[in-house]
């Protein structure tokens, strides 16, 4: 992995740890970052050593969005610049983020506003720090919600929610985005960590051909019609069962049918530790 300058990699026990790390801009997402960003995606994306990624940032920020500098008034007078920066936002906070092929957490430790939204919403959890503020704030200075967000944060919020935020601006603290269901969960700060880890245990504990299977078939199937729907998923369990190293399915048939000794209905099947 490279040595980069707008972000940290840290990978152990096989969750890798993304920190967004520009603390003295409050982890602003410039063109670099962003560039720095759609880098690491593309190469964890075929890391062997990641089952999980947490997307987090440095200091007492998660990201305040775009960098207002280098991302908007340093590229409004040369659209190829402009367009470019645009695209890689994108490209890493929307298409490999929301597709990445393992489980995503974005662990919310402070200041979330506008573009920050994107990666959020493209994580499949999402755990905050009860302190963290969250704001859609483009509407204080007159532009529209950053990238997909205009469309993706009803997906994570209820419609009203989102209208509310998106017309006020208002900023809310990590319990009010827990309410309306923009995360998973909220805790104090302190205890961050903690439920990030306790996540990761869940997600680790399982089958990881399985997980990411689920994961696509939930992200895919969502925007089908229901014969493509049925099709499709057809198809990714074909794929999953010839696919699957593990033989998870066989295993876990056996493991509840022949030896009893596991219960679908409360964890996962015992796997070897081969397979681990
Ligand atoms: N873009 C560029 N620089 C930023 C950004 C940003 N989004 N946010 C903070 N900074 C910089 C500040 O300019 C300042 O730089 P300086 O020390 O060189 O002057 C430094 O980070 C610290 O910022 P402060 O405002 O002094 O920090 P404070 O902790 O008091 O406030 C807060 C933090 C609330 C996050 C505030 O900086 C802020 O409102 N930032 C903008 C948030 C926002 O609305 N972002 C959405 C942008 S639109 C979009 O993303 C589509």
């Amino acid at each position: 992995m490279p040595i980069y300058e707008c972000i940290k990699v840290e990978t152990e026990n096989r969750v890798t740890t993304v920190t967004l790390d520009r603390p003295a801009k409050r982890n602003a997402m410039s063109p670099q970052l962003n560039d720095e960003m759609l880098d690491a995606l593309t190469r964890l994306a075929s890391d062997p050593e990641t089952d999980v990624l947490v997307l987090t940032g440095a200091g007492e920020s998660f990201t305040a969005g775009m960098d207002l500098q280098e991302y908007f008034r340093d590229t409004e007078n040369d659209p190829v610049l402009s367009e470019r920066a645009k695209w890689t936002m994108r490209e890493w906070s929307y298409n490999r983020l929301r597709f990445f092929p393992r489980p995503t957490i974005a662990a919310v430790n402070g200041w979330c506003f506008g573009g920050g939204f994107m990666p959020l919403v493209s994580c499949d959890f999402a755990i905050a720090a009860d302190e963290a503020q969250f704001g859609l704030s483009e509407v204080n200075w007159g532009i529209l919600p950053g990238g997909l967000v205009t469309r993706d944060v009803v997906l994570s919020m209820g419609y009203r929610d989102a209208l509310y935020y998106a017309l006020t601006g208002k900023p809310f603290d990590g319990k009010r985005a827990k309410e309306v269901g923009l995360v998973n969960d909220s805790v104090p700060r302190d205890q961050l960590d903690a439920a990030v880890a306790e996540l990761t245990g869940t997600l680790l504990a399982l089958n990881p051909h399985t997980v990411r299977a689920t994961k696509e078939a939930l992200r895919h199937s969502a925007t089908m019609n229901y014969e493509q729907a049925t099709d499709y998923l057809a198809a990714k369990s074909a794929q999953l069962s010839a696919r699957d190293p593990e033989q998870g399915r066989k295993k876990g048939l056996s493991q509840f049918l022949d030896t009893k000794e596991f219960k679908p209905g409360l964890g996962a099947y015992r796997r070897a530790a081969q397979d681990a």
